[in-house]
Parts: structure tokens; C-alpha cells; sequence
């Protein structure tokens, strides 16, 4: 913690834009007004920044925000702030504009800029911005809500073409290299199979010999959600066709996921996030994460949040398998 007296909040978002950002961004915006600080928002998130795209935000500036997907900001993502050079620029591009503290909403990418940037003596507070859920200190992101609900009414909609023409669906969701929406869609929508990046050691064998027993069964359709992180959907399709004989399609739901007016949780929960940002870049807080641990908006340190690994917990996964009978 430091002593350094905030005036002026800058507030960008990084990497993958998430249904909620918008929301977050209000709260960064009208709780540092309120506080009497001044708000500059920074356009395509550190490229943006870098390229000095600086603009000073107003109450009115995120009037009709809060329901809209993506990013009033933009956002990028910035190979030059991995380096060295890049981070020291946008430490100094920061001081130029008198941006004292710096809220960045993002992944687990923009958090590492965000830290570099608390190194160089630009105060930082990270809040969770994906729709993956990869982040370790946190069971919230923003965007995962309404991204998972996307995800689960479009595959709702593939069950039914399926069921009609008893064929297998196998639905890739997002998530790079987590799980989590893979999982979650899988419970939701009662999939037969999930495949996911923490569960690779998956045997197609077996599911051939799954389909073949649930056909005998009497199942319809046999739906198996894929992770982006296994991916290869369509040459799976291909494949389980063959060995079969069921009919087997793919669907790649692919950025229909990252778009939408955020629910409910997504716009309360980022609201939250951002105004309490605000609050800790005031208390002197740097280098700090805001996550949800525990039924609580909870803050921890940059360098704690990068390390933990996020596992997809084991009996969600194991419940998701039995239900599938
Ligand atoms: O991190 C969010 C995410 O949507 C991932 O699920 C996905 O792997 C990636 O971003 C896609 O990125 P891009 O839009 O740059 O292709």
C-alpha cells in the first residue's frame, strides 16, 4: 500500500471483450466522479494507450451502457506490452496524462501488463474480464454468465435438429484452454459427453462404443459438448461418422458467445467489481486484483492471482458424467 494521493483514474479494457465490461466501466467512471476524481478512459486497451488514444470520460459518457455487450472502450491486445520497452512507455504515457491509478479489465494478460505497470509507479487494480473463468482467485468473471447462457441456448436449439434426425452433435464452446464453459453447457444441457483441455486423456474408442450402447438404448441423439481447447471438431465428426454410422455433425459456436447484453449477475456483479476498484485505488491500494471467493467481492495480489492455477473441480465433472446415463 502507498501513500500517494489519487486524482485521476484512467480505466481501459484488454484482450477479449466480455458482455458486463460496459457495466464495470460506468462504475469505474461515476464512482470516481463522485469521489471528485477526474476519469480518463483509454481507447483499444494498452495499445491504445501506447498510442496515446486518451480520452476524458463523463457521468454522461456511460449513460445507456450498462445493457450493451462488448466494449465502449475497445479493447486489443498488445504484444509491446511484453516487453520491457512497452511497459516503460505506458508507465510514462500514464504519468504524461497525470493517470495516477489505472483500472484494468481483462484476463490473466492484461493483469501481467497491469502488474508491470504497478512496478513502474502507476498504481493498478485488475477486475476479472472473460467469459473463459480462468482466472484461480475468483468463481466470477465478468462475461462468463452471459456467455454460458449464450452457449446453452444455442445448443438447446442444435438438440432439437439432432433429436429430429438422430444424429450425434458435437458443439465446440470457447474457453481457450479452460473448461469451464464446456462444463457448465455440458450440465445444463445434458450433454453425453464433455471434453475438456484438464480431462485430455479422453478415448474416442470409447465414446464409439457409448453411441453404439445409447443407440441400442434407445437414445435420439448423443450430443457432446467440445472444448476450443481440444478443438479439431469437424475432423472428429468426420471420424465418429465413420466408426458409427451414426450421422454426425459439428457446430463451432465460435464469437456468438462474446457478444449480447450482459444478465443480470454480469451487469450487478461487474458494477460491483468497478466500483469497489475505485475504492481501493483511493485507500492507496496497487498491484491488486478484485475476484469473488465465497459469497464475497474480495481483493488479492496481482502476483497471487497469476500464479494459482485454476483446476476444473473434480465432482462437478464427475456429477456432469453421471447424469449422462
Ligand atoms: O479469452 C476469450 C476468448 O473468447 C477465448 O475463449 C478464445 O480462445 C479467444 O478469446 C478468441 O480470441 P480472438 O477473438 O482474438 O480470436
Amino acid at each position: 500500500m502507498g501513500d500517494k494521493v489519487i486524482r485521476t483514474i484512467g480505466v481501459l479494457t484488454s484482450g477479449g471483450d466480455a458482455p458486463g465490461m460496459n457495466a464495470a466501466i460506468r462504475a469505474v467512471v461515476r464512482t470516481a466522479l463522485g469521489k471528485g476524481l477526474k476519469v480518463r478512459g483509454i481507447r483499444r486497451g494498452y495499445q491504445g494507450l501506447l498510442n496515446e488514444e486518451i480520452i476524458d470520460l463523463s457521468a454522461r459518457d456511460v449513460s445507456d451502457t450498462i445493457q450493451r455487450g462488448g466494449t465502449i472502450l475497445q479493447t486489443a491486445r498488445c504484444h509491446s506490452m511484453r516487453t520491457e520497452e512497452g511497459q516503460q512507455k505506458a508507465a510514462a504515457i500514464c504519468k504524461k496524462y497525470g493517470i495516477d491509478g489505472l483500472v484494468v479489465i481483462g484476463g490473466d494478460g492484461s493483469f501481467a501488463g497491469a502488474q508491470r505497470l504497478a512496478y513502474y509507479g502507476i498504481n493498478t487494480i485488475g477486475i476479472p474480464g472473460t467469459i473463459d473463468l480462468d482466472i484461480a482467485c475468483t468463481e466470477y468473471t465478468i462475461g462468463f454468465d452471459t456467455a454460458v447462457n449464450t452457449a446453452m441456448e444455442a445448443i438447446d436449439k442444435v438438440r432439437d435438429t439432432s433429436t429430429s434426425h438422430e444424429r450425434c452433435s458435437i458443439i465446440e464452446v470457447m474457453g481457450r484452454d479452460a473448461g469451464y464453459l464446456a462444463l457448465w453447457c455440458g450440465i445444463a444441457n445434458g450433454a453425453e459427453r464433455i471434453l475438456m483441455p484438464e480431462e485430455h486423456d479422453y478415448n474416442e474408442q470409447m465414446i464409439v462404443e457409448d453411441i453404439q450402447a445409447c443407440r441400442k438404448r434407445g437414445k435420439k441423439n448423443y450430443i457432446i459438448i467440445n472444448a476450443e481447447g481440444i478443438g479439431d471438431s469437424m475432423n472428429m465428426a468426420q471420424r465418429i461418422e465413420e466408426a458409427t454410422g451414426m450421422e454426425t455433425r459439428a457446430t463451432i459456436i465460435g464469437h456468438m458467445q462474446r457478444g449480447g447484453s450482459p444478465t443480470c449477475k454480469d451487469r450487478v456483479y461487474a458494477s460491483i467489481m468497478g466500483a469497489m476498484a475505485v475504492d481501493l485505488l483511493v485507500e492507496g491500494k496497487t498491484n491488486r486484483v478484485v475476484g469473488y471467493q465465497h459469497g464475497q467481492f474480495k481483493d488479492f495480489d496481482i502476483e497471487e492471482a497469476l500464479s494459482m492455477k485454476k483446476e476444473i473441480p473434480e465432482y462437478q465433472y464427475d456429477i456432469a458424467q453421471r447424469l449422462a446415463l
